[in-house]
C-alpha cells in the first residue's frame, strides 16, 4: 500500500489547506461565540440529537480544542496514550499503512500512526480541533514526514474513495456521532475488504467497588475539573454523552449491520474505556445494509 493513495483527502502544508468538503464556509470559524452550550448541554435538559446535536459538538469541541489535550492527559492520569497505543496495536496493520483516523480530534492518535510509520487521514467535523491537530503535528516535527492529510468531514459523510484506506480507527469520538449506525456504514464503504476497524470508548467498571469510584469521579470530579482547566458546559456534557452510546452487544450488532465481521470488545484498566474491533467483511456491498 502506498501512502499516497488518490482519493484519500488531500495533503495538508498549512490550516488553509484542511478540506471543509461540502460544509458552509463558515463552518471553517470556530463557534465561540453566539452559542449558548450551557443551556444546550445542562444536565436539567434533553440532550440533543440530530442536525442540533451535531452542530452543538463541533461548536463545544472548536471551544475546548486549544487545552483538550491537557486536560485530558490530566484527567486520565496520563492512561490515555496507554489506551490510544493498544487502539494502533488492534488493528494489525503493515508496514506503511494507510489509517483513516475518524473523529481525530486534536490528532493523539493519528501522531501514534505517524510515529510508528503509517500515515494518517484525518477527519474531523470541528475546524478548532483540526487546526490544534495541524499545530501539534508541527511542533512534534510531522511536518517533515510524509504529512498528515486531514478533512473537516462529518464521519457520516467522508470525501474518501471506497475501498481506498487500510484501517480505521477512531478513539473516544463513537458518542458524540450525529448518526452512529451511518457512520460506521462510512467507515466500511472506505476501507478495503479485510481491513480493520478499531473503535474506542469510555466505559463503565463491571466491579461494584470500581464503578462506584468510578462514578463519582466522573460524574463529579471530571466535570468540576473541566470547569476550572477549560469549560463548565462541555465537561458537564461528558458523562451525560455516555447516554449517546449503545449498549456493548447493540454496538456490535450494528458493526456487522453495518459489513464488519468478527466484531469483539474488550475492557481495559478495570472497564473505564472499551475496545470494539472488527474486520471489513470482503463479500458485503461496501457499507451498505445486506443484500437480499
Ligand atoms: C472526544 S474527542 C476525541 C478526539 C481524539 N480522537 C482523541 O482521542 O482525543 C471527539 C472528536 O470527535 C469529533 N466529532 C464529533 N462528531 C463528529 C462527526 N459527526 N464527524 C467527525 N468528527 C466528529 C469532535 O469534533 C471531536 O474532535
Amino acid at each position: 500500500m502506498t501512502a499516497n493513495r488518490p482519493g484519500v483527502g488531500m495533503p495538508a502544508r498549512d490550516q488553509s489547506d484542511c478540506q471543509a468538503p461540502g460544509a458552509p464556509s463558515d463552518s471553517r470559524t470556530p463557534e465561540h461565540s453566539g452559542h449558548d452550550l450551557t443551556a444546550a448541554f445542562d444536565d436539567s435538559g434533553p440532550l440533543p440529537s440530530g442536525v442540533e446535536k451535531q452542530r452543538m459538538v463541533r461548536a463545544m469541541f472548536d471551544q475546548i480544542a486549544s487545552r483538550y489535550e491537557l486536560v485530558n492527559t490530566i484527567m486520565t492520569f496520563g492512561f490515555d496514550r496507554r489506551w490510544r497505543r493498544s487502539l494502533v496495536r488492534s488493528l494489525g496493520l503493515e508496514p506503511g499503512a494507510t489509517v483513516l483516523d475518524i473523529g481525530s480530534g486534536t490528532g493523539d492518535v493519528a501522531r501514534e500512526l505517524e510515529r510508528r510509520g503509517y500515515l494518517a487521514v484525518a477527519a474531523d467535523i470541528s475546524w478548532g480541533m483540526l487546526i490544534s491537530s495541524r499545530h501539534q503535528a508541527h511542533r512534534a516535527g510531522a511536518a517533515d514526514g510524509p504529512g498528515r492529510r486531514m478533512m473537516q468531514a462529518d464521519a457520516a459523510e467522508l470525501p474518501v474513495a471506497t475501498g481506498s484506506v487500510d484501517a480505521v480507527a477512531s478513539a473516544f469520538a463513537l458518542r458524540n456521532l450525529g448518526d452512529l449506525a451511518a457512520s460506521l456504514a462510512e467507515a466500511a464503504r472506505v476501507l478495503r475488504p479485510g481491513g480493520r476497524i478499531g473503535l474506542l470508548e469510555v466505559s463503565v467498571p463491571h466491579n461494584a467497588l470500581l464503578r462506584a469510584g468510578h462514578g463519582v469521579y466522573f460524574n463529579r470530579i471530571v466535570p468540576t475539573l473541566g470547569a476550572l482547566l477549560s469549560d463548565r458546559s462541555a465537561y458537564r456534557y461528558l458523562p451525560r454523552s455516555v447516554a449517546y452510546l449503545p449498549p456493548p452487544r447493540d454496538l456490535l450488532r450494528i458493526l456487522e449491520t453495518a459489513g464488519f465481521e468478527m466484531p469483539e470488545r474488550r475492557q481495559m484498566t478495570g472497564g473505564v474505556v472499551q475496545l470494539f474491533t472488527a474486520r471489513r467483511s470482503v463479500d458485503s456491498n461496501g457499507g451498505g445494509p445486506p443484500q437480499q
